[in-house]
C-alpha cells in the first residue's frame, strides 16, 4: 500500500532536537506529495485524539527551539494491550497509515507494539541517555553534553576558589554515558556511574593524591543511576578529610540538562534522521529505528534498539583514568 497519510509524534523525556526532528518529517512527507498529521503529547494524544494536520508553516522557525512542539507525555495506559487497541482504532480512523516516533528507549518500546499491530512505525531516537542501540549519537545528547559541560566548568571556578570537592549528578536514568563523557570532557576527577561501581577505596586514594598536590578543587561527576547517591559521597567525602581541605557541595543538575537550542550536532543528525524516516515509510519498511553508525545513517530492528541497554564504550573508563593521573 502506497502511504499519503502519516503521522508524527514524540514521546517521553524530551530531548533537544526534537523540533528539527519534526520539522524534517513534515517537510520531507509534503516534498513526498504525503499529508502528515501531528499528534499532540505523544501515545497519550493518540488515545485522547489529539490530531492536527501539519503543512510546511506548520514547523517554520523551530529548527533553533528547545523541547517539541508536539509536547511530549508518558503514558501508562498505552502500556496496557486495550490501550494499544484503541490507540491503533483511532489512527485508523483518523486515516493515518505510518507512523515517525521520536524518543527514547520507552517510547521506541510502544512504537515496536505498534509494529507488531500490523501499524507501519519508524523510530528516530530521541533521548539525552544515549542508551539505544544502533545509534552512536540519539537526537540531543550533544547538547546535553555541551549544557553539562558548562556547568562543570563554572562550578570549577567556584570550587577552586574555595578549595572544595563538588559532587556533580547528572541525568542518563540507568546508563552511565552522559557522566562518562562529561568527566572526560570537563577533566573531572572521578566518574562513578552504574556500569562502574563506585569503589570508594579508590575514591579515598584519588582524594588524598589531589590533597598532597595541594589541588585546588576536586571534582566527581556522578550519573543518577550509579548505586550510590550524592548525599552518601558527600558523607563518605567529609568523613575522610580530616583537614577540611576538600568540603564538599552536591550540585545536581536536573532538568536544566534537557532543555536549550539544540547544537549544530543535533540539528543536522535530527533533519538527516527525520528525512530519512519519511523515506523508509513511503519505501514500505517498519519496524526500524534510523540511527547514526560510524556517520551513515543506519536501520535497526526496533527490537534490537530497544532490547538491551547500550553501554557506554568501557575503553574510555581507562582513558578518563589515564587522563586524572
Ligand atoms: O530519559 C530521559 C530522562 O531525562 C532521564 O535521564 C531521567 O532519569 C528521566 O528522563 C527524568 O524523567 P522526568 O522528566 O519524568 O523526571
Amino acid at each position: 500500500m502506497e502511504l499519503k497519510r502519516i503521522g508524527v509524534l514524540t514521546s517521553g523525556g524530551d530531548s533537544p532536537g526534537m523540533n528539527p526532528a519534526i520539522r524534517a518529517v513534515v517537510r520531507s512527507a509534503i516534498a513526498q506529495n504525503c499529508q502528515v498529521v501531528g499528534i499532540y503529547r505523544g501515545f497519550r494524544g493518540v488515545l485522547e485524539k489529539l490530531f492536527e494536520e501539519m503543512d510546511a508553516r506548520s514547523v517554520g522557525g523551530i529548527i533553533g527551539r528547545g523541547g517539541t512542539i508536539l509536547e511530549t507525555s508518558r503514558s501508562k495506559e498505552f502500556m496496557l494491550p486495550e490501550g494499544r487497541e484503541m490507540a491503533l482504532s483511532n489512527l485508523r480512523e483518523a486515516g493515518i497509515q505510518g507512523l515517525v516516533i521520536i524518543g527514547g528507549n520507552g517510547s521506541l518500546t510502544g512504537a515496536l507494539e505498534l509494529h507488531k499491530l500490523g501499524m507501519p512505525v519508524v523510530g528516530l531516537p530521541g533521548s539525552i541517555d544515549n542508551d539505544l542501540k544502533g545509534t552512536d549519537m540519539a537526537i540531543g545528547v550533544d547538547t546535553c553534553l555541551n549544557t553539562i559541560q558548562h556547568a562543570v566548568d563554572n562550578i570549577r571556578d567556584t570550587a577552586s576558589s574555595h578549595h572544595r570537592a563538588f559532587i556533580i549528578e547528572v541525568m542518563g536514568r540507568n546508563c552511565g554515558y552522559l557522566a562518562l563523557m562529561s568527566a572526560l570532557n570537563c577533566g573531572a576527577e572521578v566518574v562513578l556511574t552504574p556500569e562502574n561501581e563506585p569503589d570508594l577505596e579508590e575514591v579515598r586514594g584519588i582524594l588524598s593524591r589531589y590533597r598532597e598536590r595541594n589541588k585546588s578543587h576536586f571534582i566527581v561527576v556522578l550519573a543518577e543511576g550509579a548505586k550510590i547517591k550524592a548525599h552518601q559521597l558527600a558523607k563518605f567525602l567529609e568523613s575522610d578529610n580530616p583537614a577540611q581541605h576538600y568540603e564538599p557541595r552536591i550540585t545536581i543538575l536536573g532538568h536544566v540538562q534537557r532543555g536549550g537550542s539544540p547544537t549544530a550536532f543535533d540539528r543536522n543528525l535530527a533533519t538527516r534522521l527525520g528525512a530519512a524516516a519519511v523515506t523508509v515509510l513511503l519505501q514500505g519498511r517498519s519496524g526500524v529505528m534510523i540511527g547514526l553508525v560510524n556517520g551513515h545513517l543506519h536501520e535497526t530492528p526496533l527490537q534490537e534498539a530497544v532490547g538491551e541497554l547500550r553501554k557506554p564504550d568501557m575503553h574510555l573508563f581507562d582513558l578518563h583514568k589515564m587522563m586524572t593521573q
